[in-house]
């Protein structure tokens, strides 16, 4: 059967709503024993690949349903490697960060362990009326972005990956409390800086926050050629921004975007539950 969804692009180069799709009826609760039409879910991953973040307004998912629609995609990690789970539910990581703890920094989801997530669904809660947005990055658009020669450097370049950077003095003991969990056990990876995407073959900078160093480079110039190259990604051509309402939910693929979530909102509640999909091993351009 034709999948029946409407595809609506939010952004130039990254982002699209998808309508027409009742995520708890047609993927999770009433798809009967046959679960939900293959076709669609072909389709859903065909958007995902072209569009890399998908916006699903209002669906009021649970969260065994996010986890049910978050598990189309593939196997589910724990919901982080060091961070704690929504109690008695494994898959669950809660973002609901105080202040100073709030993910406003450019990253791409747990990069520093070998196998970094696929794609990462994010469903709202509690929003607060203005601000606490998401900023979604695309970086294969990044890459096609740089001048050849960057590119061609790009390509042969390789970046540590790690929980355990250098932090500024914490700001209070919420903060210095979250970092001795979120470093509770460190992790040192090396990845290939251009990503082919395992699905799509499109070349993406794999870079981002926890990107720390560049394998055979110098603390100084690895910190300006990092910066360099962050700066393609973070340009507002590559970036869509979700204004989120309660009950929306994000899909967005790991493997090829950065997200950053700009602290604005000061005491306003916000409350996020998030989901992710296992990955494989970053692979670059020599394969
Ligand atoms: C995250 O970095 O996974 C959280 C994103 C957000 O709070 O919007």
């Amino acid at each position: 059967s034709t999948p029946g969804f409407d595809i609506r692009r939010i952004g130039g180069r990254i982002g699209a709503e998808i309508h027409g799709v009742d995520l708890s009826t047609e993927i999770t609760e009433t798809a009967g024993t046959t679960g939900p039409d293959p076709a669609l879910v072909r389709e859903l991953n065909a958007a995902l690949l072209e569009h890399k973040a998908l916006v699903f307004r209002g669906q009021h998912l649970d969260d065994a349903a996010q986890v049910r629609f978050a598990s189309l995609f593939g196997e589910l990690t724990t919901a982080h490697p060091t961070v704690p789970s929504v109690e008695g539910q494994p898959n669950i990581l809660p973002v609901d960060g105080g202040e100073g703890i709030r993910a406003n920094h450019w990253h791409t989801d747990v990069t520093f362990v070998r196998t970094p997530p696929k794609a990462s669904t994010l469903r709202s809660l509690v929003v607060p009326p203005y601000g606490g947005n998401t900023l979604i990055a695309n970086s294969a658009a990044a890459y096609q972005d740089l001048p050849e020669p960057l590119r061609e450097l790009a390509d042969k370049l390789w970046a540590v990956h790690t929980n355990d950077y250098d932090y500024a003095a914490p700001k209070n003991e919420a903060v210095a409390e979250h970092r001795k969990v979120f470093t509770s056990r460190r992790w040192k990876t090396a990845h290939p800086v251009v990503r082919v995407h395992p699905e799509s073959g499109e070349r993406g900078l794999f870079i981002g926050g926890f990107a720390q160093s560049l394998v055979g480079i110098g603390p100084a110039d690895s910190r300006d050629l990092l910066r360099i190259l962050q700066g393609y990604v973070t340009r507002p051509e590559n970036i869509v921004r979700v204004a989120w309402q309660p009950g929306d939910l994000v899909l967005f693929d790991n493997r090829i975007t950065q997200h950053y979530a700009p602290d604005d909102y000061g005491d306003l509640p916000r409350r996020l539950h998030r989901v992710t999909v296992a990955g494989d091993l970053p692979v670059g351009t020599d394969g």
